[in-house]
């Protein structure tokens, strides 16, 4: 058995709280102590001295399979060039598209493990990945057996895959016969390869309708799998309540959500995923926040890592702007980003510290976890463990 000894635990877990001059100690991939470090078992302890250990990162929503670059439309948005013009213009997402549909499944493979690398080094050690680039349904199941592989490869973070099946339309399909190849065909497909755990529909204004993605939606339930959604983005069709009607594991974005809409999503219990590095990137507004807190809604912060409208790769920057832009208390932020994260992907065992839970554990570089939410980018973990194992090299004090 082995731990860290450190001042303070920070256990997200409702029970145990937060221990100063605590313990924890794994077994193997799992947790068997979380407390004070006067009653920790016999085991070999690190002692991290003023550091503050919390459970690993979980970053539930994420785009991070992806090839190419979009450099040249990130400057013609910044001098004014609004993202859904791009988009309609061939841009945006049927850019990146390109890049994939271009790319091995040994490529996109590659880059995946390397992104997944460098977001361990900034303490997460779960990763929700989404395909939704291939568009066509040979291209999505590559990028699903990339994700798969890279899931597989050492030194990253455990993987959760979800298929985005409706993200745009792949170009020259028929709308109506795409969407219902889709519910008919690539969902039961995705399924019984175990290539997903969820299934992901793009519901806003210039992407899909509440009806495309009923059907999508209705086909993963069909076949056993969850159900998250991008949701009021740019403008509010009426996501949330199809959401909470279909029993969602979340809605993400949410910048446009009517109070009816919060109302069904706190009694169908659908978390709400906050992206906040997207809509800084886009200049929009802040998702209702408050009203979505008061109405119970559980909120989880994720970095939504993609190459449009997140270009980057760190939840720790989202859970920064997400105190700054949004209003979470840091509380709020850490909880978005470890138990409430987990609990959306249907994983009540990551995301807190307690014994029996895997030990994900990460010790940062730093004297309390609200610091956390103050370094602008920067990596500012001492060692991060996931399932027992260490992701990012451990030093010594
Ligand atoms: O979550 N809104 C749609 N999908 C992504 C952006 C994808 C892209 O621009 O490549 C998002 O913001
Ligand atoms: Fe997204």
């Amino acid at each position: 058995m082995k731990g860290f000894a450190a001042k303070r635990v920070v256990t997200c877990d409702p029970a145990l709280g937060t221990v100063e001059d605590g313990a924890v100690v794994y077994d193997g991939e799992r947790l068997v102590y979380v407390g004070p470090r006067a009653a920790a078992p016999v085991a070999t302890l690190q002692d991290v001295g003023d550091r503050v250990v919390t459970p690993g990162l979980v970053d539930a929503h994420t785009h991070s399979c992806w090839a190419g670059s979009r450099h040249a439309e990130y400057a013609v948005r910044m001098a004014g060039g609004d993202y859904r013009d791009i988009a309609n213009a061939g841009g945006g997402i049927l850019s990146t598209h390109r890049a994939v549909a271009a790319a091995s499944e040994d490529e996109l493979t590659d880059v995946l493990v390397a992104r997944l690398r460098r977001m361990a080094s900034l303490g997460v050690t779960t990763v929700e990945v989404k395909s939704g680039y291939g568009l066509e349904p040979a291209h999505e199941r590559k990028q699903l057996a990339a994700i798969a592989r890279a899931a597989a490869s050492e030194g990253v973070p455990g993987v959760v895959p979800t298929l985005l099946a409706l993200h745009a339309l792949p170009p020259g399909a028929d709308r109506a016969a795409f969407v219902a190849a889709t519910a008919r065909e690539l969902v039961p497909a995705v399924a019984r390869l175990g290539l997903a755990r969820f299934v992901d529909a793009y519901v806003d204004q210039n992407a899909f309708t509440v009806e495309e993605a009923r059907a999508v939606c209705e086909a993963a339930r069909a076949a056993g799998l969850g159900v998250r959604l991008h949701v009021g983005q740019f403008a509010d069709i009426g996501g949330a309540e199809l959401a909470a009607a279909l029993g969602a594991a979340s809605v993400d974005h949410v910048e446009h959500v009517s109070p009816a809409g919060i109302e069904a999503l706190a009694r169908a219990k659908v978390a709400a995923v906050l992206l906040p590095v997207a809509s800084f990137t886009l200049a929009q507004p802040p998702p209702p926040v408050a009203a979505l807190r008061a109405a119970g809604v559980p909120l989880v912060v994720a970095s939504d890592a993609n190459p449009g409208t997140a270009p980057t790769e760190s939840l720790p920057l989202a859970m920064a702007l997400a105190v700054r832009v949004y209003g979470l208390s840091p509380e709020e932020a850490l909880l978005g980003a470890t138990r409430h994260a987990a609990a959306s992907l249907g994983l009540a065992d990551r995301g807190v510290l307690r014994p029996g839970a895997r030990a994900d554990v990460v010790v940062w570089d730093l004297p309390h976890e609200h610091a956390l939410v103050q370094p602008w980018g920067a990596a500012r973990t001492f060692a991060v463990l996931a399932g027992g194992k260490t992701l990012a090299p451990a030093r010594t004090p």
